[in-house]
C-alpha cells in the first residue's frame, strides 16, 4: 500500500502559486488550510510577496530550505513543469496538482502531463491530479483544496472523479448533517488513481464507509484485487457514470453484444463486494445508513406505522427487495395484541393506527426489536394532529441505542411539521426518510454487504487436470497462420474437447462420398453445416441440413447446401461441409464470452437460442471469479433458465452439475488464451444427464507473444 500520509496528514505544505487576491484559487488554498485548523508548517510560494495569510512566503519551493511534504501546485499550466521540476529537486514527498489543461484538453495537455508523470517517476514523488479541487481531512486536519468550505466531522471518506462533484456534494452535505472523514478530488488520475485512495481510506480508523463517484476504471484487474480486500474491512459504494454501451453494439456475438462495459462493472462490482448505487440519493442514503446504523445479521425487517397505506409501500418494497417481512413470535403477538387498540393490526406491518402519541410507538417498537426473529426495523409517522413527530424522534433514538445490534430507518412523511423530528434524527444518527423506498433499499444494501462479509468457508478453487492447452495452441496458430479470427466448427470442436467440454462431434468433409463415409462413421442421423469463414448464420444461406438418416440424404443434402450457398454468397470462401452427430433433447442454454478493456473476460450465462438478446434472461461474472461450483451455480440460478434446468411443468430436470463443469472449463479456456476475444456457446443443450456444446462460435486475434 502507497503511503499517503503526505497527502493526508502532512508536516509541511508549500502552496506554490499562493496569492493574496481573494478571487485567485492561490488564494482559496491558503485561506482553506489555515481555517481547517492545519497544524504543521504553512509555507506560501509567490515571487511578489513577503507574506501571505500571515505566513513567510518564498519565491520559489528551492528556497525554503526545509523538508516540505506537500506542494499543492496552482499556477497556470505553462509553469507547472518547472515548478513540479522544482519540488522534485526540492525532495517534496507528493504533489496535488489543481492546475487544469492536461489530458483533458487534447494532445498537447496529454504531452505535459506525461511530463509530469515522469518528472515524478524520476523524483520518486507521488501526485493528485492534475486538474483536481485537493483533499480535505477532518481529522488530522487539513484542507488542501480550493473547495468553499470544510465538511463536518464524521466517518465517510468521499473519493470523487469529477471535482464539481465534489464541491456540489460538500455544499449538500451541510444541509444533509452528514459528517466526513476525507474530501478527495482525483481530476485526471494521471499517477494516484481511486484504487490507491480505496486501499488509503480503508486503512484510516477514521473512515467507517467509502464514497466514490467515478467515470472510469483503468486497472480493472488491481481494482478488483484492492476493493475484495477493503471491502472487508468498510462497505463501499459506488456511483459509477457514463454507461456506455458503444463497446456491446460494435460486438459480432450474441455474448458481445448482451456484455457492453455497464455489465463488467457490474460483474467486478459484485466480485469484489463493491455496493454499486444507481442515483447520488442512494449513495447517500446508503452512506447514511452505514455511517450511524450496525449491520443487520439476517434479512428479517420489521414495520411500525400509524398508517395502512404507507405499510403496505414499505411492504411491497419489501418484497421487491428481496428482504423478508419478520414473522413475529408468538409472545411479540401476544404482546401485541394485549396493548394495542382492537383495530390495530398486530401482524407486520404492525399498524399502531391514525391516533398513536408516542407512548405507542414506543411499545410497538420496543416489542418488535426485542424479537429475535427481528433484525432491523422501519418506523413510519404520518402526521395527524395527535402524532408527536418529536417525542418520537428521542423514542427513536433511545431505542435505537438500546437494541444497538438492530439497524432502524425512520420514515417521516411529510414536510414542515415534522421537521423538527427529522433533524433530531439526523443529529442523533437515525437515516430519516421522507417515503418508504429508499429506507428499505438501504436496508437491502446493508443485508448484502452483511452477508459479503460473515465468515465463509473458504473456497478452493477447481483444479482441471484433464486439459490439453497445446491442442488449443496449435489449433489457434494454425488458424492465426491462415489468417482468419473465426474458428471453423471442426476447429472449435477441437477445442472443446482439448478442455473437457463435451461437444457435438463435427468433421469437415470436402466431398459427398467422404461426407458419407463420415456419416457412417458417426452412425446416422447426421446434420450437415456448410463451412465458411464468412458464414455466420448459416440457416439463412441454406447452409444447415439436419436428421439425414442414409448415405443417400446425405448426398442430396450436400449437394443442396452448396447449390443454396453458392446462389447466395458466390464470393464466400468455402472449406467444404462439416458432418455433425445429432445430439439429444435437452434445455438449450447460452454459454460465452467477451472480454471487456477494463476487467477481462467476462463470462455470461442465460437463456439460449435466436431470442437472448430479446429476452436477456442472463447473468454474468468475471472468468477470474468462476473457478470453484458454487460461484458458477450462484451464477446459473440467477436466471429464469434455472426454473426451466430444473424441470418445469412436469419435465425431467437438467443435468445443472454438466452444465456448471462446461461453465466452469469456459471459464478457464478464456483465461488460459488471451487471443480468445469472443465465444457463444449458443445452444449448449443440457440433458438429463450430461450437456452437450451444439454451436461453438470463437473469435480469436493475434497477440504478441
Ligand atoms: N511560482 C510561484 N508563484 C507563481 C508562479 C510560479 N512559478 N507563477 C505564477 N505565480 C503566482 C502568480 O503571480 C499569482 O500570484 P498573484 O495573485 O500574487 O499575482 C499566482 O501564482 C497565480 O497565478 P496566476 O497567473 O494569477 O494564475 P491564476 O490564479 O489566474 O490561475 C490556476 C492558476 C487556478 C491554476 C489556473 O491556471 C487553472 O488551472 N484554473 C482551473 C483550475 C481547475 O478548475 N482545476 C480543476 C478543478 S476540478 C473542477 O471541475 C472544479
Amino acid at each position: 500500500m502507497i503511503d499517503l500520509d503526505f497527502l493526508f496528514n502532512p508536516g509541511q505544505i508549500a502552496i506554490v502559486g499562493a496569492s493574496k487576491s481573494p478571487q485567485k484559487i492561490g488564494y482559496a488554498i491558503v485561506d482553506n488550510i489555515v481555517k481547517s485548523g492545519y497544524r504543521g508548517e504553512i509555507y506560501p510560494i509567490n515571487p511578489k510577496e513577503e507574506e501571505i495569510a500571515g505566513h513567510k512566503a518564498y519565491p520559489s519551493v528551492a528556497e525554503i530550505n526545509k523538508p516540505v511534504d506537500l506542494a499543492v501546485i496552482s499556477v497556470p499550466v505553462k509553469h507547472t513543469i518547472q515548478v513540479a521540476e522544482e519540488c522534485g529537486k526540492a525532495g517534496v514527498k507528493g504533489l496535488i496538482v489543481i492546475t487544469a489543461g492536461f489530458k483533458e484538453v487534447g494532445r498537447e495537455g496529454l504531452k505535459l502531463e506525461q511530463e509530469l508523470i515522469s518528472i515524478c517517476r524520476r523524483y520518486g514523488m507521488r501526485m493528485l491530479g492534475p486538474n483536481c479541487v485537493g483533499i480535505m481531512d477532518t481529522h488530522t486536519p487539513v484542507n488542501a483544496s480550493f473547495a468553499n468550505g470544510f465538511p463536518n466531522k464524521g466517518n465517510i471518506s468521499l473519493i470523487s472523479q469529477s471535482g464539481a462533484m465534489l464541491v456540489s456534494i460538500l455544499d449538500w452535505s451541510f444541509e444533509m448533517g452528514m459528517g466526513f472523514s476525507r474530501f478527495i478530488s482525483t481530476g485526471n488520475k494521471a499517477d494516484l488513481t481511486e484504487i490507491d485512495l480505496i486501499e488509503s481510506c480503508a486503512a484510516d480508523p477514521n473512515t467507517d464507509v467509502i464514497l466514490c463517484y467515478i467515470e472510469d476504471i483503468t486497472d480493472g484487474e488491481r481494482f478488483v484485487e484492492v476493493c475484495s480486500e477493503a471491502s472487508k474491512k468498510k462497505p463501499i459504494v459506488i456511483l459509477k457514470s457514463g454507461i456506455s454501451s458503444a463497446g456491446a453494439q460494435a460486438a459480432s456475438s450474441h455474448t458481445g453484444a448482451l456484455a457492453g462495459s455497464n455489465r463488467a462493472y457490474e460483474a467486478a462490482f459484485r466480485q469484489s463486494g463493491v455496493l454499486r448505487a444507481e442515483t447520488l440519493n442512494e449513495l447517500f442514503d446508503l452512506a447514511r445508513a452505514f455511517s450511524s446504523q450496525p449491520l443487520p445479521d439476517q434479512s428479517r425487517v420489521a414495520v411500525v406505522t400509524n398508517a395502512g397505506g404507507p405499510g403496505i409501500l414499505a411492504t411491497d418494497a419489501i418484497e421487491k427487495y428481496d428482504l423478508k417481512m419478520a414473522r413475529f413470535n408468538k409472545n411479540t403477538i401476544d404482546k401485541l395484541r394485549g396493548n394495542l387498540p382492537q383495530e390495530a393490526n398486530i401482524y407486520n406491518p404492525v399498524d399502531i393506527i391514525g391516533d398513536a402519541r408516542d407512548d405507542r410507538y414506543r411499545f410497538a417498537l420496543q416489542t418488535v426489536l426485542e424479537d429475535d426473529n427481528v433484525d432491523g426495523a422501519v418506523v413510519i409517522l404520518c402526521p395527524a394532529a395527535v402524532t408527536e413527530p418529536e417525542k418520537t424522534a428521542h423514542t427513536i433514538v433511545e431505542l435505537n441505542k438500546k437494541y444497538s445490534d438492530k439497524p432502524v430507518m425512520a420514515v417521516y412523511i411529510g414536510g414542515r411539521v415534522l421537521a423538527e423530528g427529522k433533524n433530531y434524527l439526523s443529529e442523533n444518527k437515525v437515516p430519516s426518510f421522507t417515503f418508504p423506498e429508499p429506507s428499505i433499499s438501504s436496508l437491502e444494501g446493508m443485508v448484502r454487504y452483511s452477508g459479503f462479509i460473515k465468515e465463509k468457508e473458504p473456497v478452493q478453487p477447481v483444479e482441471l487436470e484433464d486439459i490439453n492447452r497445446e491442442t488449443v495452441r496449435k489449433t489457434i496458430d494454425q488458424v492465426l497462420e491462415d489468417r482468419r479470427v473465426v474458428l471453423l466448427g471442426h476447429e472449435t470442436s477441437t477445442v472443446m474437447s482439448a478442455y473437457g467440454i463435451p461437444v457435438s462431434k463435427t468433421y469437415l468433409a470436402t466431398t459427398e462420398e467422404e461426407a458419407c463415409e463420415i456419416g457412417s462413421k458417426l452412425g446416422y442421423p447426421v446434420a450437415l453445416k456448410i463451412s465458411s469463414p464468412r458464414i455466420a448464420h448459416k440457416t439463412d444461406v441454406g447452409g444447415v441440413a439436419i436428421g439425414l438418416h442414409s448415405d443417400k440424404e446425405v448426398k442430396r443434402a450436400y449437394r443442396q447446401i452448396m447449390d443454396s450457398v453458392g446462389y447466395y454468397l458466390p464470393d464466400a470462401p468455402i472449406y467444404g461441409i462439416e458432418v455433425q452427430d445429432m445430439v439429444d433433447e435437452g434445455v438449450e442454454v447460452i454459454v460465452g464470452m467477451s472480454r471487456d478493456v477494463q476487467f477481462g473476460p467476462l463470462v455470461v450465462f442465460g437463456l439460449g437460442g435466436i431470442y437472448v438478446n430479446l429476452l436477456e434472461d442472463v447473468s454474468f461474472r468475471l472468468a477470474s471469479a468462476l473457478d470453484n461450483y458454487e460461484e458458477v451455480k450462484e451464477m446459473i440460478t440467477e436466471t429464469k433458465a434455472y426454473t426451466l434446468l430444473q424441470g418445469y411443468r412436469g419435465k425431467k430436470a437438467a443435468d445443472i452439475d454438466a452444465l456448471a463443469d462446461s461453465i466452469l472449463r469456459t471459464a478457464r479456456l478464456v483465461r488460459d488464451f488471451d487471443e480468445i476475444t469472443e465465444m457463444d456457446i449458443n445452444p449448449v443443450r443440457v440433458h438429463t444427464k450430461g450437456s452437450t456444446a451444439l454451436d461453438v462460435k470463437i473469435t480469436i486475434e493475434e497477440k504478441e507473444k
